[in-house]
């Protein structure tokens, strides 16, 4: 993010702070509870936002040298990227044109070929099928028949993109637009990777997206953990296109007042979230990147998600203090969203089943999560 955007954003964030106030809906909206129960929801859910768009599966620092490779089955579709000999990023479907078997698992770095591990076909990391064994067992067949299926795939900014269908085309003007030069600023392509979780719990993958998007509740729920840490009834919100910026500053941000402009720093005095819509959180933490991305846990599961959270951080660690900061952090952080967020998104999704209301009802004071469900109707409804 440039400094004269900062500069601006930090003006609004003061004067809503000194004035206790914060980013403000033109109305309430009622959200349907239909939302997060209805099967027949999460398949155009499924279909539009997670089967005919480009999703962002990690960074390309996760993948630095040639060889170094990733897989993904979060949205249903296995996928494998590689980073080749040159120095790009192959995709494929992780799946061995033989019969079918998973071919990679987990991350790593294979050394030459792609080796299925049923009865060995070998594959370059272009995806080529090197030679048909047995021989004389496919007579007829030619290896190029039976090369790996190619997904799109783009690294733009230091963030990876995959479109998980055949022939699906990522827009690289597109992907991150309006955001692509607020992304770019960062870096992100320079840093380092440092620990990946998953979990699966069991509520809709959309209120874990909900629980980002308005830090009205830390002064109840995380009392204990991240209060003392940020303000809680202020935060900055904009709308970018179907992505969102909400940003939630630290208490810390007082130390602005009466500081000249030009030594003002955004980035370390507050925490800003970006909704990559529709699944991915980038969460910037004042000196380190997370990255979340939800899923649905797969067809008829409305009320299950996959939740993916990856830390990043400027640079490897060196020494073991500078490992346990960054334990420390990611210590917070289950903390936080796991032991807190998510515990409560467990009764959430008990509420969602019950008969108690129809609607949830978004105050004012909750802006982007107006702002994210109305991009998803949106979005399944194909507009
Ligand atoms: S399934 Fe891969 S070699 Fe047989
Ligand atoms: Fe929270």
């Amino acid at each position: 993010m440039d400094h004269p955007t900062q500069v601006l954003l930090l003006k609004s964030l003061l004067t809503m702070i000194e004035q206790r106030q914060t980013s403000m809906a033109d109305a309430i909206y009622l959200n349907p509870v239909e939302s997060y129960t209805s099967l027949v929801q999460l398949q155009r859910e499924q279909r539009h936002l997670f089967d005919l768009r480009p999703l962002m599966i990690g960074l390309g620092s996760q993948l630095v040298c040639p060889g170094d490779y990733l897989t993904d089955d979060l949205s249903g579709v296995p996928v494998l990227v590689v980073r080749d000999n040159e120095g790009s990023l192959n995709a494929f479907i992780n799946v061995c044109r033989h019969r079918g078997a998973r071919l990679l698992i987990g991350s790593g770095n294979i050394a030459g070929a792609m080796t299925c591990p049923y009865h060995g076909w070998a594959y370059g990391l272009d995806g080529r099928l090197q030679r048909l064994n047995p021989p004389g067992s496919f007579e007829g067949l030619s290896c190029a028949e039976r090369n790996l299926t190619r997904l799109s795939v783009l690294e733009q900014h230091g963030l990876i993109w995959v479109h998980p269908m055949p022939g699906g085309q990522i827009n690289e003007a597109e992907v991150l637009e309006p955001l692509a030069n607020e992304v770019r600023d960062f870096g992100f392509q320079h840093y380092s990777h440092y620990e990946t979780r998953r979990l699966r719990r069991h509520f809709n993958w959309k209120v874990v997206i909900d629980t980002f998007l308005e830090n009205w509740h830390f002064s109840t729920l995380h009392r204990q953990t991240v209060l003392p840490i940020f303000i809680p009834n202020t935060s900055h919100f904009e709308g970018l296109g179907a992505n969102l910026r909400l940003i939630m500053p630290r208490r810390s941000i007082v130390e602005l007042f009466g500081q000249p402009e030009e030594q003002w720093d955004l980035l370390r005095y507050s925490a800003i979230i970006y909704l990559l819509f529709p699944n991915t959180l980038l969460v910037w933490q004042g000196d380190h990147l997370e990255v979340w991305r939800i899923f649905p846990a797969g067809p008829g599961c409305v009320d299950q998600c996959f939740i993916e959270v990856s830390l990043h951080v400027p640079t490897a660690p060196t020494s073991s203090k500078e490992k346990d900061h960054w334990d420390k952090n990611m210590t917070l952080l289950m903390k936080t969203v796991d032991g807190e967020d998510f515990q409560m998104a467990r009764h959430l999704q008990k509420g969602y089943a019950s008969s108690a209301q129809r609607y949830l009802t978004f105050g004012r004071n909750e802006p982007a999560l107006r702002y994210f469900h109305c991009a998803i109707q949106t979005a399944i409804n194909g507009q």
